[in-house]
């Protein structure tokens, strides 16, 4: 049998496409992301996004969205910031391109001299990546080195968080604390434990407030410390809706990790850049990460970036001799990334943006706690400009969604009714249903009104309906 391939074979090549709309074109070409592909057809249009102002974005029929997500935690300093383009330009104008094995270059210096500065501590040492689950895998694998450099060679496991999200490679997967992400994926890398969340709505048996941080001691002397390299959290817990951490949590996870040699990575992939109105997430609860992850707000993702901020202690086995830490992508810390990181923080400082998140995060939070007299508001919690609205079927007895309610709740009705009505935000149900709001951080009062206007009658109408379905 003889099988013709190479140049020249016209048999090889795809059908010609015919010219059709973003919509057919999008359908028939794009795999987007965590999305059920099956639920776009004719009448379902894929959202097309092609413009974006402050706090607002455009889709291709001229529509203006509130962007309540910062494009999924992202747009820091908000939408269409010319000059931050701009310095991207000009840096693909001056060296588009060159990478951090075994060179350097001004941008990349530059920038991870100002992010030392700005880290908590002694975290002097800038890793960069392409975006958060680099950053993560990175760490995952530097506390592994680390422990086998040091004479710990078998410190290899992490103790992660339920429901949490650290990302989808799969080392970045063993953190992920969710099963339904992990499940199509498995065998993953070894070496994932999980712990209760600071979900304090809901306490697991048994556990109070003051009591979460030691279920960390104990899965570590359950597992055995001489096998445990890191525990990982972020300061607060995105998926199942920004559970913040109850006082005092911090520092005891940080006395523990010190007393049972364990690393501490704080995952600030979305907690740094100003959303809870300091640089980073560990400055808002004050307590000194071994490593920071990030990514997301460091750019404002006017370009994809992230980062691996290490301490001094960290990187010192690696500064020695012939050590060298085994591990790199291509084009993490790429020039035009990291000029738009600069001009990124440039913005953040100079226009008091942090200071914004602070003075308006109550207001933020005030509109969103007004909501309660709606009966399906259980709850409300987050920090700064990352806040979210658990939604329940009784309020007295915190009774949940089932999971075909759920379904039918946040995938039938709001997500679509929310979008339809002109705001972005983020309806989920990795843990119980949430719908959470994390706005650019230029947004103020009008953009909060804005928000209202359409939570409000929308979640009015949800209860409604629960009401009406429940007979
Ligand atoms: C805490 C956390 N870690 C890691 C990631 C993964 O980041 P990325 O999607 O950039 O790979 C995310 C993404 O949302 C995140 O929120």
């Amino acid at each position: 049998m003889s099988v013709e391939t190479g140049e020249g074979d016209e048999s090889m090549a795809g059908e010609p496409i015919a010219p059709t709309s973003h919509q057919e074109q999008a359908r028939r070409h794009l795999w987007m992301h965590f999305s059920r592909m099956g639920a776009y057809d004719r009448d379902h249009e894929i959202p097309v996004i092609v413009r974006g102002e402050g706090c607002h974005v455009y889709d291709e029929h001229g529509k203006r969205y509130l962007d309540g997500l910062s494009a999924l935690f992202c747009v820091n300093i908000g939408h269409g910031r010319a000059d931050v383009a701009q310095a991207g330009a000009d840096q693909a104008k001056e060296l588009g391109f060159f990478t951090n094995w075994s060179y350097a270059h001004p941008r990349a210096i530059e920038l991870a001299t100002r992010i030392a500065g700005l880290a908590p501590g002694d975290l002097n040492r800038v890793f960069f990546t392409s975006g958060g689950s680099e950053a993560v895998e990175s760490a995952i694998k530097l506390v592994r080195q680390y422990h086998k450099l040091t004479g710990h060679p078998n410190k290899t496991k992490l103790i992660a968080r339920e429901i949490a999200y650290h990302g989808t490679s799969l080392g970045a997967l063993t953190a992920t604390g969710i099963t339904s992400l992990r499940q199509p994926f498995e065998p993953l890398t070894p070496g994932g434990c999980h712990v209760p969340n600071t979900n304090t709505y809901r306490l697991p048996p048994g556990f109070g407030e003051e009591s979460l941080a030691e279920a960390v001691r104990e899965r570590i002397l359950f597992e055995g410390p001489d096998t445990v390299a890191a525990v990982i959290m972020e300061p607060v817990q995105n998926a199942g809706g920004c559970f913040t951490p109850p006082p005092g949590y911090w520092q005891r996870v940080r006395r523990i990790c010190d007393e049972l040699d364990v690393l501490l990575i704080s995952d600030e992939v979305i907690c740094s850049w100003g959303r809870l109105g300091e640089w980073f997430g560990a400055q808002r609860y004050d307590y000194q990460p071994d490593v920071i992850t990030t990514a997301k707000g460091i750019t404002s993702a006017y370009a994809p970036m992230g980062a691996m901020i290490v301490s001094d202690r960290i990187a010192e086995p690696f500064l020695e001799g012939a050590a060298s830490f085994a591990h790199g992508f291509t084009f993490a810390g790429h020039p035009i990334s990291c000029a738009v990181a600069m001009a990124n923080i440039d913005v953040l400082e100079h226009e008091g943006i942090l200071d914004n998140v602070r003075s308006n995060a109550p207001g933020f939070r005030a509109m969103l706690e007004s909501l309660r007299d709606i009966p399906i508001v259980g709850d409300v919690r987050g920090d700064g400009y990352f806040q979210a609205i658990e939604l329940v079927k009784d309020r007295e007895t915190r009774e949940s969604f089932d999971d075909d309610e759920s379904e039918w709740l946040l995938r039938g009705y709001l997500s679509g009714e929310l979008y339809r009505r002109g705001l972005i935000c983020r309806a989920d149900d990795r843990g119980d249903p949430v719908v959470q709001l994390s706005p650019p951080l230029v947004a103020g009062p009008a953009e909060f009104e804005e928000i209202e206007s359409v939570l409000r009658p929308t979640l009015e109408d949800a209860w409604a309906q629960v009401r009406r379905r429940r007979g």
